[in-house]
């Protein structure tokens, strides 16, 4: 049997945006089609990027500072790509990340306010050229995200303001400006079958293609 290429593919949006279905939809249709698929979570995805995740997302940690929160992002991400993406890219696998480099310029960069040519020093040293074919972004509006998390316990960047959100949609739908080719943008406010649909009909393109 001929080998698949490999497809690497990142989701990102605001929390309560509804990526993290989406990504789980689009998983279980590819493993369904007998492609061998992994689907990872950042910050996440390896025993010691967990570890990292709980030190980032722990609430008591106020006193983080942003150059520190945004090299733990990085170190969390090397490892994942050192340990898990880049020998199933080289496999042939699909690789979907329930976000990438993408939140850090967004959430770091745009809501945060650090330089983003900082952070992309910092992605050459941690991920080089390890880019996604694809990246899709749930653009959903700052109000329907947060009433989607009405019953959830807001981690420490869930708890932040309204304009860092804010800051952060806008920066999402900027980067998406600047590579359109890399970009699928869809609006988070339509059905979750609506949006599988989408979803499915551009990879199914990519696969293809
Ligand atoms: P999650 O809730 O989607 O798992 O993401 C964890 C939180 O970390 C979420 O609030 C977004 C934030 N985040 C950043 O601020 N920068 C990053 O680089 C990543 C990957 C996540």
């Amino acid at each position: 049997m001929k080998p698949f290429a490999p497809l690497f593919i990142s989701f990102e949006g605001i929390d309560g945006s509804g990526k993290s279905t989406q990504c789980q939809k689009l998983y279980h249709e590819l493993l369904g089609r007998g492609y061998k698929v992994h689907l990872f979570r950042e910050p996440g995805g390896t025993h010691i990027s967990e570890k990292i995740r709980d030190i980032l997302l722990d609430k008591e940690h106020t006193e983080i500072s942003p150059i520190t929160e945004m090299l733990l992002y990085f170190a969390s991400r090397n490892q994942l790509i050192t340990e898990k993406v880049i020998p199933a890219l080289k496999r042939g696998e699909v690789v979907l990340l329930d976000r990438f480099v993408d939140s850090t310029l967004a959430y770091q960069g745009y809501g945060r306010d650090l330089p983003l040519e900082s952070i992309r020093q910092v992605a050459d040293v941690a991920i080089g050229d390890v880019m996604p074919h694809l990246t899709i972004l749930v653009d959903t509006p700052l109000e329907t995200a947060e009433n989607r998390m009405d019953d959830r316990e807001l981690d420490r960047l869930e708890a932040e303001n309204r304009d860092f959100k804010e800051n952060t949609r806008k920066g999402y739908l900027e980067l998406a400006k600047q590579e359109p080719d890399r970009w699928l943008i869809l609006d988070g406010r339509e059905s979750i079958e609506s949006l599988k649909a989408r979803v499915i009909n551009r990879v199914t393109n990519l696969l293809n293609g």
